[in-house]
C-alpha cells in the first residue's frame, strides 16, 4: 500500500488581508483538482476558512474541502494523525507572525508560502514575515519558504512586481495570482475557484500553475 505522504504547508503573512485564508483555500480547491486528498487547518482565531467552509453550498458533484480548526498546541500533538490522512495538510494562519498559532505551524510545515501584495506599504510586513521564516529554517532543516505574489493588477505590473519583491532572500515564485473577481467570489460562495465552473477559468490555470510551483517547491516534480 502506498503510504500518504503528509506534506505540510503553511500559508503565513504579517499583515491582514494580504491573502492567506484565499491561498490556502485554493491550495485546497487546487489539490482536489489534480487527484490528491487535502486537509485545510484553521489556527486563524477568527476562523475564517473554517466559516468559509461551512458557507459551502454543497453541489453533488462536488468533494467538500476537509476544514478543521484547531490551536497551535493541538495542531504539534495532532500533526502526525493528520499527516497520515491527508497527501497535503494546508494550515491557514492568523495575522500575526507573534501568535503562537503561527509559530506552531512553522514549526511543523515543509514549506511556508508567503502571499505578498506588491505594494510599497506591504513591502515591510512581507520582509518581517520573510525573517521569521528564515529564522525558523535554522531551527528546522525541513522547513523551505517561498513568496507568492497575490493581488496583482495586471500583467503589465510583473516586471514592478518583481522589482519590488527582489530584495528578498526566499524564492518568488514563478506563478502570480492576479486580483480576480473568481477569487474574492469562491470565499463568497465558501468554496474554491474551481466550483465556479469556466467563468473562473483564468483563475483555475493560475491555482493549477501555483500547485506545480509548490510542488516543485517540495520537490515532488
Ligand atoms: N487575488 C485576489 N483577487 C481578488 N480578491 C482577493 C485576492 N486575494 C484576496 N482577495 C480578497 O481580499 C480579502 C482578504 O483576503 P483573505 O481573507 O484571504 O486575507 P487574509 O490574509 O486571510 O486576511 P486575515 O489576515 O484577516 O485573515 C478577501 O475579501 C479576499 O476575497
Ligand atoms: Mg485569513
Amino acid at each position: 500500500m502506498l503510504l500518504s505522504l503528509g506534506r505540510v504547508i503553511a500559508v503565513v503573512s504579517q499583515k491582514g488581508g494580504a491573502g492567506k485564508t484565499t491561498v490556502a483555500m485554493q491550495l485546497g480547491g487546487g489539490f482536489q483538482a489534480i487527484g490528491a486528498s487535502v486537509l485545510v487547518v484553521d489556527l486563524d482565531p477568527q476562523e475564517s476558512a473554517f466559516r468559509w467552509a461551512e458557507s459551502a453550498p454543497l453541489l453533488d458533484s462536488d468533494l467538500p474541502l476537509d476544514v478543521r480548526k484547531m490551536s497551535g498546541l493541538e495542531l504539534i500533538k495532532h500533526i502526525g494523525e493528520l499527516q497520515k490522512e491527508a497527501d497535503y495538510v494546508v494550515l491557514d494562519t492568523p495575522p500575526s507572525i507573534y501568535h503562537p498559532s503561527t509559530l506552531a505551524a512553522l514549526a511543523v510545515a515543509h514549506l511556508a508560502v508567503i502571499p505578498a501584495v506588491p505594494s510599497p506599504t506591504d513591502l515591510w510586513s512581507t520582509l518581517a514575515v520573510e525573517r521569521l521564516v528564515l529564522n525558523r529554517m535554522e531551527q528546522s532543516h525541513r522547513l523551505h519558504g517561498c513568496i507568492l505574489p497575490n493581488r496583482v493588477q495586471n500583467t503589465a505590473l510583473a516586471n514592478d512586481v518583481l522589482e519590488l519583491l527582489h530584495e528578498f532572500t526566499l524564492p518568488i515564485l514563478d506563478v502570480v495570482l492576479c486580483q480576480r473577481n473568481a477569487y474574492a467570489q469562491s470565499a463568497v460562495i465558501g468554496a474554491s475557484v474551481f466550483q465556479l465552473g469556466s467563468a473562473a477559468d483564468a483563475a483555475q490555470q493560475e491555482v493549477r500553475k501555483l500547485i506545480a510551483a509548490v510542488l516543485k517547491q517540495l520537490g515532488e516534480n
